[in-house]
């Protein structure tokens, strides 16, 4: 690639936002030159704006940066958005019209009839259904950051032995909350037994990812999920717990073989923000563990352990992601550099 290309960050000052700010400093493809937030953060700088809460500093160069007022006209191509989702629907909406190609972590689109959630390891032909939208531009979505690792683990099993039910408890880290997200004296030293909408998008969105791609919709895979969520105290990782039957029986070795092996179009044209492995499989039986397996793959892969056989269903399993990078921001970073390499930009 010749120059970079010039991006803007919606929603710069949040927990997602942030992510981006530092996975993309120093990508090979896109530049900062944008930084986006609400009316109240517009014509501050970023490091006065921001409540930054990363373990490395504000990049040297976005520090004294202006923040822009969402709304307001941009020059980027490609506006990545980690907006609120009260605020991102009609937002969002607005910059695809005006020909933006809005790659968006919130869940307002992501069940629209002709908008994709891309999970480019599984979907990268839904990319094909942003030619028939009603924007000028695109919306493209990610996946809610516990079905991510969710669905890298169900697409290569569906594929191999046909998936008939997933049966999942989550144990979400608050950073899934945003900031401030939930009070401190709610979560410290307790689990909270419930998350705001999560266990509807947790059940629908897998099957939207899986589906088929039928001229202007996609047809959801047909297979059931059932979700239970909670939130624990820890900053970042998404544990699920899953079982799961099929319509063909495989055996723990089968799975784990599979999973082991899976290999996609990111990791086939090298794509700069791609794990090389997508999956991860530990053989110890007390892995995979948030404080330890997260920043493998720098926080790309979804990481399984634990594999062995249910005796209700047919495969039970532990599954880790990182919420706010494979579940978030690097999510939609991939998105982005699969579109582009295939070529939906021109
Ligand atoms: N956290 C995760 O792990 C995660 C994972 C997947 C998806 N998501 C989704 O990503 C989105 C962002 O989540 P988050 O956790 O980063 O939330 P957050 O920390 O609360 O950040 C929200 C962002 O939205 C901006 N915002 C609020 N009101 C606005 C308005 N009226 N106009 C424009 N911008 C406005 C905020 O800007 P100000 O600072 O100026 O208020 C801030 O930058 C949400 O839709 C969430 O569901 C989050």
């Amino acid at each position: 690639m010749k120059s970079k290309i010039s991006v803007a960050i919606l929603g710069a000052t949040g927990t997602v936002g942030q992510k981006f700010v530092l996975l993309l400093q120093n990508h090979p493809w896109f530049e900062i030159s944008e930084l986006v937030a609400s009316p109240r953060s517009a014509n501050r700088t970023y490091r006065n704006a921001c409540a930054w809460k990363q373990d490395k500093p504000i990049p040297y160069v976005l520090r004294d940066k202006l923040l822009l007022e969402a709304g307001s006209e941009l020059s980027s191509r490609i506006l990545f958005s980690g907006m609120d989702s009260s605020v991102a629907g009609p937002i969002e909406e607005d910059y695809a019209s005006k020909g933006h190609i809005v790659i968006s972590n919130s869940k307002n689109h992501r069940m629209d009839r002709d908008v994709p959630i891309i999970i480019p390891e599984v979907n990268s032909s839904h990319f094909e259904i942003t030619k028939k939208q009603r924007f000028k531009g695109a919306i493209i979505t990610n996946s809610n950051c516990v079905v991510m690792p969710v669905a890298m683990v169900l697409a290569p099993l569906h594929q191999a032995f046909k998936i008939k039910w997933v049966q999942l408890s989550s144990m979400q880290a608050i950073s899934g909350a945003g900031y401030p997200g939930i009070p401190s004296y709610d979560i410290l030293g307790n689990i909270v037994p419930f998350i705001e909408g999560e266990e509807s998008k947790v059940e629908t969105e897998s099957q939207k990812i899986l589906g088929r791609l039928d001229g202007n919709t996609i047809e959801p895979a047909d297979f059931v999920i059932s979700a239970q969520c909670n939130r624990v105290p820890l900053v970042d990782g998404h544990t699920i717990n899953l079982s799961m039957e099929f319509e063909k029986k495989p055996s723990p070795q089968q799975v784990g073989d599979i999973l082991r092996s899976w290999k996609s179009l990111p990791q086939e044209k090298r794509l700069p923000t791609a794990p090389r492995s997508p999956i991860i499989v530990f053989e110890e039986e007390n892995r995979p563990q948030p404080a330890r397996d997260i920043w493998l793959e720098n926080g790309m892969a979804a990481y399984v352990g634990r594999i062995r056989e249910c005796p209700i269903g047919h495969i039970k399993m532990v599954v880790l992601g990182h919420n706010t990078v494979r579940g978030a921001a690097g999510a939609a970073i991939l998105n982005a550099e699969a579109y582009l390499s295939l070529g939906y930009l021109g």
